[in-house]
């Protein structure tokens, strides 16, 4: 598919005559790729955009990446309602609002109604959604734009460009049940020679039923284990279930939760990521590959309803925030090496 107008490719559907099986629904790829772009630096995390055409609907089914952990630290697809620029491309770091950026403007992924969609980093391999699941997005979505974000560690070689990004698989038949991603994470430090826990909870204040399908954690070099659980209050002892657990050194791909029961209004979303410091100074969370990150994604699907309106579950981190003060008030907490609660 061509560029439509100079600022943005538009996502359209071409109409298939091919008698199709029943049962069977037809599904394109579209190749979301960086448009040979030039990390011109280190550290540099670059940002593109589809506009979805705003009449129709589709949902996207699959995500194929096209990119080496060597090149591109890591992608993250977000869907917006707006994009953070009308460049074709711009500089999108979180925090690089300090730095002043000579070749691309710099500006956040969206600039209204972020969520994630889809997340890349450690060659993990391609991600199928299960039967009837897909990302809406279009006409009946806030879902308007799609952002591409790649984070590139290391400047290019001068004449050498990239075209990392993910090959979209998308329909236009009517999935059943919407997918949408919530992401819990922290701020805050990590002392020198110290391991710390980074904790977030949320209580799901929405009247709907989530079903939890797939989870992925991100930290970078100092996250030993990631650990997603779903908490339900209780005089007798609060109920801890693992949704998730993983070494965020091992590939960072989306991985089957380990709990699939329906979640729903009153439940509590916990993450916690266990981070080693060795060094002599402090880490910080933050955009760099010399700050941390404390990220556990759940995926999920909800069956003829929207997603939740909550797309984000933060906490402040360490050292003002841990489960043992959050305002949930939990009468138990699962140990610090327990992941088999
Ligand atoms: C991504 O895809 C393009 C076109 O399909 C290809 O030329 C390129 O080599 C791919 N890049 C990587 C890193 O796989
Ligand atoms: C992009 O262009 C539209 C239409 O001109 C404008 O309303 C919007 O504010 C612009 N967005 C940004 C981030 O500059
Ligand atoms: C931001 O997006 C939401 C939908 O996600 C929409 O309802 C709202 O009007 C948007 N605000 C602006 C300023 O565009």
């Amino acid at each position: 598919m061509e560029s439509l107008n100079i600022m943005f490719k538009v996502l359209i559907f071409i109409v298939s005559l091919n008698i199709r099986v029943v049962f069977s629904y037809e599904v394109d790829t579209y190749d979301f790729l960086m448009p040979n772009v030039y990390p011109h630096r280190d550290e540099l995390y670059l940002c593109t955009p589809i506009r979805i055409s705003p009449t129709q609907n589709f949902y996207i089914v699959g995500f194929k990446p096209n990119a080496t952990m060597h090149t591109a630290h890591h992608m993250l697809l977000y869907g917006c309602s707006e994009p953070g620029s009308n460049d074709s491309v711009w500089s999108c770091g979180e925090m690089q609002s300090s730095k002043v950026d000579s070749m691309y403007a710099t500006s956040s992924p969206c600039s209204n109604g972020s969520q994630i969609v889809y997340a890349w980093a450690r060659d993990a391999p391609s991600l199928e959604l299960p039967p009837d699941v897909g990302f809406l997005i279009g006409r009946d979505s806030p879902i308007k734009y799609l952002v591409l974000q790649v984070h590139y560690m290391s400047k290019f070689p001068a004449g050498k460009t990239d075209n990392s990004g993910v090959f979209l698989k998308y329909t236009q038949a009517v999935m059943p049940r919407q997918a949408a991603v919530l992401l819990l994470g922290t701020s805050g430090v990590i002392a020198p020679h110290k391991v710390e826990h980074m904790e977030t909870a949320c209580t799901l204040r929405e009247d709907k039923v989530i079903h939890p399908f797939a989870f992925r954690t991100h930290t970078h070099s100092l996250g030993q284990q990631v650990s997603g659980y779903v908490v339900r209050k209780s005089m007798s002892g609060d109920d801890w279930s693992l949704i998730g657990t993983k070494d965020p050194q091992k590939p960072q791909m989306f991985y089957p939760v380990v709990y699939n029961s329906p979640i729903g209004k009153g439940d509590i979303l916990a993450a916690r990521c266990i981070m080693k410091n060795d060094h002599d100074y402090m880490v910080k969370i933050g955009s760099t590959n010399q700050d941390e990150m404390c990220n556990f994604y759940l995926m999920y699907w909800v069956e003829n309803d929207t997603p939740l309106d909550m797309k984000y579950c933060f906490s402040i981190g360490p050292p003002f925030y841990y489960w043992n003060t959050a305002p949930e008030e939990f009468n138990r907490i699962p140990d610090i090496d327990d992941n088999s609660v």
